[in-house]
């Protein structure tokens, strides 16, 4: 009874793996579910997994924005969108464009459309400490297009700067991606301590929307090990999807492509299918 299961076999966290049907083809679109694709560790899948998700839900007819809020850009990059001599996300914080959709780009995705970012973005945090409400910018920026969309998600810098805390503070909620790697762990209470302070003060309905383990490799036991850690540690925050780590991601960045376009058959494209599926199932997204 119940959800249905493969034959007993057990997922990489320890739990039945499920069979998660696509999601419901909708009829309405928004408003959307922000979601801030957040960890301050460097390089653990945050801008591969914000473009690769977001494909994904725009796969299943969603409409999503993916907003590159980290001045390296490389969430444009990745998808193939120009970050120079074009509108960002720079000028709407500064309040020097009005209407986001001034800056709002397509993709080569259907559905997934794009607000890039440069190097720029880096001068933000010095303009905007003297601004009244400045953890709220990001916010009332994105929520003049929200009724346009089914889910924004938010490509954040790795730091906790007031660039992050702007995007927790516009955000419902937060996706975590968690490298399986040594110290995958640490920092990360520092991270939640964030997120409790924001929802304290800031954000009073911010949610944790889930843990999302990238660069699994189940041949090594330490991966697994990590994993198990990660697990014991969020419980049912971890989503049962997990990435595993595969050359044709970053292969796909610089392709500027998503995986589903570039590799359709390697299993990161399903993984992040699944994340979306998974997404839809436990109710965060629509
Ligand atoms: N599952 C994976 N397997 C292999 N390589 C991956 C995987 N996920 C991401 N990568 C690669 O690892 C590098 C870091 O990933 P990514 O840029 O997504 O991390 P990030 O958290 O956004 O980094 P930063 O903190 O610098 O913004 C990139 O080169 C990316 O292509
Ligand atoms: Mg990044």
């Amino acid at each position: 009874m119940g959800v249905a299961t493969k034959q007993n076999e057990l997922g990489p966290t320890g739990r039945p793996e499920r069979v998660i049907p696509a999601p419901k083809v909708l009829d309405r679109h928004g408003p959307a579910r922000i979601i801030a694709m957040c960890n301050q560790k460097g390089g653990v899948g945050k801008t591969t997994s914000t473009i690769n998700l977001a494909a994904a839900l725009a796969r299943y007819g969603r409409r999503v924005l993916a907003v590159d809020f980290d001045p390296q850009g490389a969430l444009s990059a990745g998808l193939g969108v120009p970050a120079h001599d074009v509108p960002t996300i720079y000028d709407l914080m500064l309040g020097k464009l009005k209407d986001p959709r001034e800056a709002i780009q397509k993709t080569g995705t259907p559905g997934l459309d794009v607000i890039p970012a440069n190097i720029d973005l880096s001068a933000a945090e010095v303009h905007l400490v003297s601004e009244v409400a400045r953890e709220q910018i990001l916010g009332g920026v994105l929520r003049r297009v929200t009724d346009d969309y089914d889910v924004i998600l938010i490509d954040c810098q790795p730091s906790l700067g007031l660039l992050t805390v702007n995007a927790l503070t516009a955000s419902h909620g937060v996706l975590i991606p968690l490298a399986c790697e040594y110290f995958a762990l640490r920092g990360v209470a520092l991270l939640v301590e964030t997120i409790d302070k924001v929802r304290d003060r800031l954000n009073p309905s911010l949610e944790l929307d889930g843990i999302l383990a990238t660069m699994y490799d189940p041949r090594t036991l330490h991966a697994r090990e990590v994993l198990e850690r990660v697990v014991d540690t969020f419980g049912n925050s971890v989503f049962d999807t997990v990435i595993g780590r595969t050359v044709k991601l970053p292969d796909a960045q610089i392709a500027a492509q998503s995986v589903l376009e570039y590799a359709p058959s390697n299993p990161a494209s399903e993984a992040y299918l699944k994340l979306a599926r998974e997404l839809v199932q436990r109710g965060v997204v629509a």
